[in-house]
């Protein structure tokens, strides 16, 4: 497996892999890696025949009162676990690589990231879209895998690689839960014992929504404010409880199209997000 450190080294692999014939697959990460991101690998794997995860903790996407210095990083576990993946190639600048000290062009979204972490995060989707331009521009993949955990970041690129013409495949992969069910995040690490049993509010809260929704319940406020109190009770502060159009990231006052409920929350300082698709 290769440690790919520049862009220019970057391109160059990309390129020959694809002169020898090999579709190239792509899973950008800030590292960490858990589970959740080797289900991305295993299925760039059944589309592409060179795999590439990109590992840079992007430092535009964090708001300067978040968790940028203390991300968690282990760049040798992860390299470990990608070899055991069967992936080809990490890609790991620094970002000094990535920015230049005057640098100034950005890439922005300007419809599904207002409503959600949008709002919440200011500049973070900008910083997303910008550094999945670049990554896509060193790796030159055919396809993408994102997992549905962030599933306003994954529509947000959806379109991004529309609006711009990016020849990406893109593939949205579902959550990968630990066995009790809290959505796995490399954020999980942050939390303490207690923090993160009360976590399981958050997906315990998505489940009875996923059954009320099974029997028929389409009301969204009664849904959103069920998982909410369930949050609320177990101490979690809830940032957002919300369901939106999938399409458009609209509110709707009731799911009769296909739609997401999302969910941020804090348990002491760390703020988790988990979402159901529905419909
Ligand atoms: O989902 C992430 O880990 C990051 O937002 C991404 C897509 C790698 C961009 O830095």
């Amino acid at each position: 497996m290769k440690i790919i450190r520049t862009v220019e080294e970057m391109q160059r692999t990309s390129q020959a892999w694809k002169r020898e014939g090999r579709r190239v697959g792509m899973v950008p990460t800030m590292g960490y890696l858990h589970a959740g991101h080797i289900s991305l690998v295993r299925i760039v794997k059944r589309e592409a025949e060179a795999c590439v995860v990109s590992i840079f903790v992007n430092p535009t996407q964090f708001g300067p009162a978040e968790d940028l210095a203390r991300y968690p990083r282990d760049f040798e576990r992860d390299c470990r676990l990608c070899r055991e993946a069967g992936v080809d190639a990490v890609f790991a600048p620094e970002p000094a690589e990535m920015y230049a000290p005057d640098y100034s062009t950005w890439v922005v979204e300007e419809a599904l990231t207002g409503p959600l972490c949008g709002e919440r995060r200011p500049g973070h989707f900008r910083g997303v879209t910008s550094v999945v331009a670049k990554l896509f521009n060193a790796a030159l993949p055919d396809v993408a895998v994102f997992g549905q955990k962030d599933a306003q970041q994954a529509l947000v690129l959806q379109r991004m690689v529309r609006d711009l013409n990016f020849p990406v495949k893109m593939i949205i992969a579902p959550i990968v839960r630990e066995a009790d069910g809290l959505a796995m995040s490399s954020r999980n690490v942050y939390l303490s014992p207690d923090e993160r049993l009360r976590a399981l509010s958050i997906s315990q809260g998505l489940d009875r929504a996923a059954a009320a929704f099974a029997g028929g319940a389409r009301d969204t406020a009664a849904l959103c404010a069920d998982v909410r109190a369930g949050i609320e009770a177990a101490g979690g502060r809830v940032d957002y409880v919300e369901i939106r159009s999938r399409g458009t990231l609209a509110a709707v006052a009731a799911v009769d199209e296909p739609s997401v409920l999302a969910v941020a929350a804090f348990f002491g300082k760390t703020r988790l997000i988990d979402n159901l698709f529905l419909g």
